[in-house]
């Protein structure tokens, strides 16, 4: 029999994967080209031809032996995070060494790396609504209790109000990720401020330390010059943690890095505690071929003008018809208020015209449903008149 825990995480199993596995059967039944499934965040724009380019010569230059062995340390190549360290130093004008940068297997690894790291039973890991539904099992595997801060539904910015009067002595950690999933906002510079200095007050105030962790695979996908700000520059106590499943269109090969400054309380230590944390969860270390990869593809980023021109699309198309939408700055998401206040009611409805998309209630934001547009652009052209029947059922 399996544990009680797995068995809650069993039945409330993803409903986004659910959704993915909907679009495979209707795929099967009415065509591939007849079914808009806008249901799961997976590229659709291929990795940068440096990423092959990279694969081949790493290949020819490196000792078999080595690239496919373990690494010395767990937390990665020293000549990778060394690289990883100056490529963020002269963008962010930040001054990490290689001991700051750890590499993971993608974001999901370095989330449960940190929190493995800074969770004891209990404790209190504050994130704001709508967030990537999984930061509530993540949580979950280090007994640590994730506290939602509801959702501005005008401005998906954070409620900061409603943040400082939710902070106790037992929050650990304080989650944000921006450009945001599910609503493709970036938090503003002023918001960060502003939290930042909540954060600083309490930690003051309750004599405890409080983690800011910037869960960042959308960093690159940012529109119109956008600024995402980087966060170690305004709280201390900052960890970052990257990906390149998004920005390197690699979401298979599991890679990114937890960068944890010096400024951080007890940075050594928990350093070392991130390092340990990657072994016995099994993960051991960051996927060798894949680490060599990103060190020769630090310049390089995935064609966002495929997503942005789907994203206008998108956007343009839905609100014509009444739908209402903040228009995304980042990431590859459209956040929908539902016509109706059940917005699974609104799934369903969809479902009738091939349309797949996901319940808010899934990012802890119910009454809005969200579509992932890292699809082709003809799936969204075609849609466009599928969504328009959807419309005419709530004139
Ligand atoms: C907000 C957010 N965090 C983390 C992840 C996990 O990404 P990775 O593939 O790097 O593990 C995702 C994936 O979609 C995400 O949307």
């Amino acid at each position: 029999m399996i544990s009680k825990k797995m068995e809650n995480m069993v039945a409330n199993s993803s409903a986004i994967r659910a959704m993915f596995e909907e679009g495979n059967r209707l795929a099967k039944i009415y065509g591939a080209e007849n079914v808009y499934d806008f249901s799961l965040g997976n590229p659709n724009v291929p990795a940068p031809d440096a990423v092959k380019t990279s694969i081949r010569e790493i290949l020819e230059e490196e000792d078999p032996v080595l690239l496919h062995g373990y690494t010395n340390s767990n937390a990665g190549y020293e000549e990778v995070r060394s690289a990883v360290a100056d490529s963020l130093n002269t963008r962010f004008n930040t001054s990490f060494n290689t001991k700051n940068i750890t590499m993971t297997v993608g974001a999901a690894g370095g989330l449960n790396v940190i929190l493995k790291s800074l969770l004891n039973p209990g404790d209190e890991v504050i994130t704001f609504a709508p967030y990537f539904g999984e930061y509530r099992s993540y949580t979950n595997n280090y007994d640590g209790v994730l506290v939602e801060i509801s959702p501005d539904t005008n401005s998906f910015q954070p409620k900061l109000d409603e943040f400082e009067a939710k902070i106790t002595s037992k929050t650990k950690a304080v989650i944000v990720n921006t450009p945001n999933n599910p609503t493709g906002v970036v938090y503003s510079e002023d918001t960060i401020i502003k939290m930042a200095a909540i954060m600083e007050k309490k930690q003051k105030e309750l004599g405890t330390v409080i983690y800011l962790i910037s869960d960042e695979p959308y960093r690159e996908l940012a529109y119109d010059d956008v600024e995402v700000p980087y966060l170690t520059k305004y709280y201390a106590n900052t960890v970052v943690g990257y990906s390149y499943s998004k920005s390197l269109s690699l979401p298979g090969e599991r890679i990114g890095y937890l960068v944890i400054p010096d400024e951080v309380a007890d940075s050594e230590v928990l350093i070392s505690a991130v390092n340990v944390a990657t072994r016995i969860l099994g993960f051991v270390n960051a996927p060798t071929l894949q680490q060599k990869i990103v060190k020769k593809c630090l310049n390089e980023k995935t064609d966002i003008s495929y997503y942005n021109r789907n994203r206008e699309v998108l956007y343009g198309g839905l609100t014509k018809l009444g739908f209402e939408c903040i228009k995304p700055e980042g990431a590859f998401y459209l956040f929908v208020k539902s016509p109706v206040s059940d917005e699974k009611l609104l799934c369903a409805a969809a479902k009738k015209y091939n349309i797949l998309i996901v319940p808010g209630s899934s990012f802890g934001c119910p009454g809005f449903v969200r579509l992932a547009y890292c699809v082709s652009y003809e799936t969204i052209m075609n849609s466009l008149p599928k969504f328009a029947e959807l419309a005419e059922e709530y004139k």
